[in-house]
């Protein structure tokens, strides 16, 4: 039986690890080779979580390999136009075509109330993660329209693209400018038969969200709070009772976009949120 997107190209930002593994392996899957870009180093020199690695790449190399499916990989940050577009220039002309765009990449720092944030800090949230998700569409989009076969944009947004939470202010403005950029990019590209959707996920189970910071946000009470101490909180911020959904739960929802079955659904902002916009 044909994969629901066999055949297809998907460039992935962010592939390295979390959710942008987990989407290049469930479209490779499904039938698609792959386009990984990530910048696999850190971001920044005091990150607070580990940053991906050559080796987290590999791996993602690995899964996608292990359903014969091609893959080209890429190190770049989407901060740089120039080394986006080269990069996927380099993949479209190895892999013959493009179909996909999951502009995934971003990072997920916080902590202060908006009006103490400093420059440095907003400015690096917007350029990452709003500006680096127009840069890789940018670089895509010719290619699709150039292939006459219309396609599927897929911007990763998340549950602070629809409402905020307190501390938070770059990165839910950011998310917030992405379903801006979707709606753009929609009403601009529907001509050519590419659709542009966002996903909202609430917490994800990635290093971004599965770290010691988080945990001890979720859990100021607590010393050492683990998983099960963030679960408990975590939980009451969705309808269904749970801390936490599984990056497959997201690439679930990327693969149904992505695919033929999604054909006429274009400018839909999609939560995989537990529920958690009803609270
Ligand atoms: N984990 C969550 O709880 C959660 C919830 C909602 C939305 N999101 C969003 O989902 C997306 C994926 O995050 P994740 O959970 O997989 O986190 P993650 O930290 O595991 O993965 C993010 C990946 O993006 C890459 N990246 C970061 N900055 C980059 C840059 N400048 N250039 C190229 N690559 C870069 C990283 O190297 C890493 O591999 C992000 O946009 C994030 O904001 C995450």
């Amino acid at each position: 039986m044909a994969g629901r997107v066999e055949g297809k190209v998907a460039l992935i930002t962010g592939a390295a690890r979390g959710q942008g593994r987990s989407h290049a392996v469930r479209l490779a899957q499904e039938g698609a080779d792959i386009i990984a870009l990530d910048i696999c180093g850190p971001v920044r020199e005091d990150a607070q979580i580990a940053p991906a690695s050559p080796e987290d790449m590999a791996e993602t190399v690995e899964l996608v390999k292990g359903f014969n499916r091609r893959i080209v990989t890429v190190e770049t940050d989407v901060r740089d136009f120039d080394a986006v577009k080269t990069a996927v220039d380099t993949g479209v002309e190895q892999l013959g075509r493009l179909d996909i765009v999951v502009a995934n990449a971003g990072i997920g720092t916080g902590g202060a109330p908006l009006h103490e944030t400093d420059e440095f800090d907003w400015q690096e949230m917007q350029d990452i993660n709003l500006s680096g998700v127009w840069k890789s569409v940018k670089a895509g989009v010719p290619h699709m329209i150039e292939g006459g076969r219309g396609g599927s944009i897929i911007l990763t947004s998340s549950v602070g693209g629809l409402k905020a939470h307190p501390n938070m202010g770059p990165y839910i403005a950011a998310k917030h400018g992405v379903v801006g950029l979707m709606r753009s990019f929609a009403v601009e590209l529907g001509q050519h038969f590419i659709r542009v959707n966002t996903v909202h996920p609430t917490n994800v189970n990635t290093p971004m969200f599965m770290n010691e910071g988080a945990m001890k946000m979720f859990r100021p009470d607590l010393e050492n709070p683990g998983p099960e101490d963030m679960k408990v909180v975590a939980q009451l911020m969705h309808v269904l009772p749970i801390g936490w959904v599984e990056p497959e739960d997201i690439s679930n929802a990327v693969l149904f976009l992505a695919s033929d079955e999604s054909r006429y659904v274009t400018g839909l902002t999609l939560s995989v949120d537990a529920g958690s916009a009803l609270k």
